[in-house]
């Protein structure tokens, strides 16, 4: 069992406190919301579809996806868990993210629109997208890239990112795209796991004004991991850049070859063909590769957003994540094209050059549905009220919120600040391995300010003790699924095992998914998540995993041994706390603590970096020597220590 569920040891005692202030707190809907919702029957609706999952998305499935074969079976739990959706039936994601739109009216609707943070404007139909994913797709084959094959893509938020993952999926391979915040170990780590032959970069990215030399990382990762025979280049920044012959392509020079011709046939997928690799961290050792497949995620993540963020034709919708992350996977590309929506992506900083980027452009672009982060509303909200209202943002109707507890604060902000108290707020709980929104309200359900609600339709959460029965109301227990969805992750790339060991192992008995989380349902039956109890840490919504950090740290020479835990922080949610052992003469000074930051930095990624690195002579361990991090953790915050029994010294 988890190590660090300890009762003593709240992880989050503000946490406790809001919860209990926010949880008698009722924002119903208002009732012209739910007379216009998709499904204004929602909440009787959930406990119809759980009554019989599988006829629930069996409905779904030919509701929202074109499938050039049906499928035989809905569900195949014969190996769980590794279990199988729709089984036999042909799809391909492409063909109902583009292909089908591009022959009817949709034809001419924006489906991406696109500014720089330089304020370049960039619009896409879905005929114009259709046919760039096309070219694409041409230029992929024309290299070699076949069905099955990995290719990793590594790029800043540029519309070109999304045109290389649909190409990826039109040809049937299977893409892997890595964070354009992450840094050379982290790329090589991930490339040399896939084994991608093709890697997809910039020349930079634009931050802040600077620009991220990506084609510089690229390489030093390619050195590290060299499987990469391929790399297609996009010209973004127009920086010096270093290219290999016979390696490195422009891709404005692929696409402009004769080969690059705009039409393609989309490879018919099995349900069940891997769609792609999404890397994330987990309790031990190094990012595992997280596998969705071409069916299930389809259907689900489709459902998902029509149910909870109600959309519909008119809307233009923005989720203001990275396209590097499933949020931007499930929510910026895949479900919001299936739907036949207009997508809006945003390349920079949210406060450059002013803090009023975010509300100028919300303004400009007539955003109807706003979907973002805790941390971005905190960071947002420190600004202060006058910036936001400088902007008419009567078009947005909906906001929504994920990647940690939202504070009822920074909640209530948001409702009051840019919802002018007229938009209801989805917080959606859910994770790379669910592929979308599982537990979320939609705009009918009432409201409670940092609750994320009750779990979608078809979908069995509670919250249980050790032994698996479920815990009182207001007992804070394991976040559990209980039943199969088709979004599910299926896999941990190349390694099953781990799948098995990380997800259905705390309940095995039971044979439900253990999803890492805390939680705790009140008398409402409303989840309030609490937060990660493995080696996890959510830094400003970001998922990371303390050995990253410490295998960074430790790659350093004067390093020997070195333990990372997340502490609370009012704007990131948590930062990194780090504990270093030096080798032996070494002497820990602030010298030391800034070249340990920088190294940090270059290796994994500025979102790794430690807020703190204390050196400490040695580290609590277990008498397994596994490093008892929860002891750390109740140190720094001052809490009482819990049970030691199984300190080694
Ligand atoms: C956390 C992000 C509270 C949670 C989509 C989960 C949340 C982890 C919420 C997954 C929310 C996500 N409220 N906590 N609305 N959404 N989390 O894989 O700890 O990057 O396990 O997926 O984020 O992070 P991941």
């Amino acid at each position: 069992m988890t190590d660090s569920l300890d009762p003593n040891v709240h992880p989050d005692a503000e946490r406790e406190s809001e919860i209990v202030a926010a949880e008698s707190q009722i924002y119903p809907p208002a009732e012209e919301v739910v007379a216009n919702a998709n499904v204004p029957n929602y909440l009787e609706l959930r406990e119809e579809a759980l009554k019989d999952i599988e006829a629930y998305w069996d409905a779904r499935a030919k509701e929202f996806i074109d499938w050039y074969e049906p499928y035989e079976k809905v569900l195949d739990d014969s190996g769980a868990p590794f279990f199988k959706w729709f089984v036999g039936g042909k799809t391909n994601i492409a063909h109902n993210a583009l292909d089908r739109h591009a022959k009817t009216w949709r034809k001419n609707k924006l489906a991406i629109i696109w500014e720089g943070e330089d304020g370049t404007l960039r619009t896409f139909s879905y005929f114009r997208l259709w046919q760039e994913v096309n070219k694409f797709a041409n230029v992929l084959t024309s290299m070699g890239v076949q069905k099955g094959d990995t290719v990793t893509i590594y790029m800043g938020r540029v519309p070109e990112l999304p045109i290389a993952m649909l190409a990826a999926a039109k040809v049937g391979a299977i893409h892997s795209v890595v964070y354009g915040g992450f840094s050379e170990q982290a790329l090589a780590d991930r490339i040399a796991d896939a084994q991608s032959k093709v890697l997809i970069t910039c020349d930079g990215a634009w931050l802040r004004g600077k620009t991220i030399n990506l084609k510089d990382i690229a390489d030093e990762a390619i050195r590290r991991s060299p499987v990469v025979q391929n790399v297609i280049v996009f010209k973004r920044t127009g920086q010096d850049v270093r290219m290999e012959a016979g390696r490195d392509f422009w891709w404005h020079e692929l696409m402009s070859l004769p080969v690059a011709s705009t039409n393609f046939d989309t490879v018919q997928m099995d349900a069940e063909d891997p769609l792609f690799i999404l890397y994330t961290s987990g309790t031990t050792g190094k990012p595992k590769g997280v596998l969705h497949t071409s069916g299930g995620y389809q259907v689900y993540i489709a459902t998902t957003l029509k149910y909870a963020f109600d959309v519909k034709d008119e809307d233009r919708w923005w989720c203001a994540a990275d396209p590097g992350w499933i949020t931007g996977h499930s929510y910026i590309v895949y479900a919001p094209l299936i739907l036949g929506l207009t997508s809006f992506i945003y390349e920079g900083a949210p406060n450059f050059p002013y803090p009023d980027r975010w509300w100028k452009m919300a303004e400009k672009y007539g955003i109807s549905i706003l979907y973002t982060a805790p941390t971005a509303i905190r960071g947002l909200m420190r600004f202060g009220d006058a910036w936001v209202k400088r902007h008419n943002l009567d078009s947005i109707r909906l906001l929504g919120t994920v990647g940690e507890p939202i504070n009822p604060e920074a909640w209530r902000w948001y409702h009051r600040v840019v919802g002018r108290e007229q938009c209801p707020i989805i917080d959606t709980w859910w994770q790379t391995e669910t592929g979308g929104f599982m537990i979320t309200p939609t705009p009918v359900v009432p409201l409670k300010p940092g609750s994320a609600t009750l779990p979608f339709t078809g979908i069995d959460a509670d919250v249980v003790r050790e032994n698996g029965e479920s815990c009182d109301p207001n007992e804070d227990g394991y976040l559990v699924i209980k039943k199969p969805w088709p979004g599910m992750a299926r896999t941990v790339w190349g390694d099953p095992d781990r799948y098995v060991d990380q997800y259905w192992k705390e309940f095995e008995a039971q044979g439900w998914y253990f999803t890492g989380d805390s939680a705790r349902k009140d008398k409402d039956g409303y989840f309030w998540i609490i937060g990660r109890m493995d080696d996890v840490i959510k830094v400003s919504g970001y998922r990371l995993g303390t050995a990253e950090v410490e295998s960074a740290l430790v790659s350093h020479p004067d390093v020997a041994e070195a333990a990372c835990i997340g502490v609370p922080d009012e704007l990131k949610g948590n930062v990194i706390h780090a504990f270093c052992i030096l080798n032996a003469g070494k002497v820990g000074d602030d010298t030391l603590v800034d070249e340990l930051k920088k190294h940090v930095r270059t290796e994994v990624g500025p979102i790794a970096v430690p807020a703190v690195i204390e050196f400490v002579d040695s580290l609590p361990k277990t008498r397994s020597g596994k490093i008892m991090r929860r002891l750390l953790k109740a140190k720094v915050m001052g809490k009482p220590l819990g049970d030691t029994s199984t300190l080694a010294d």
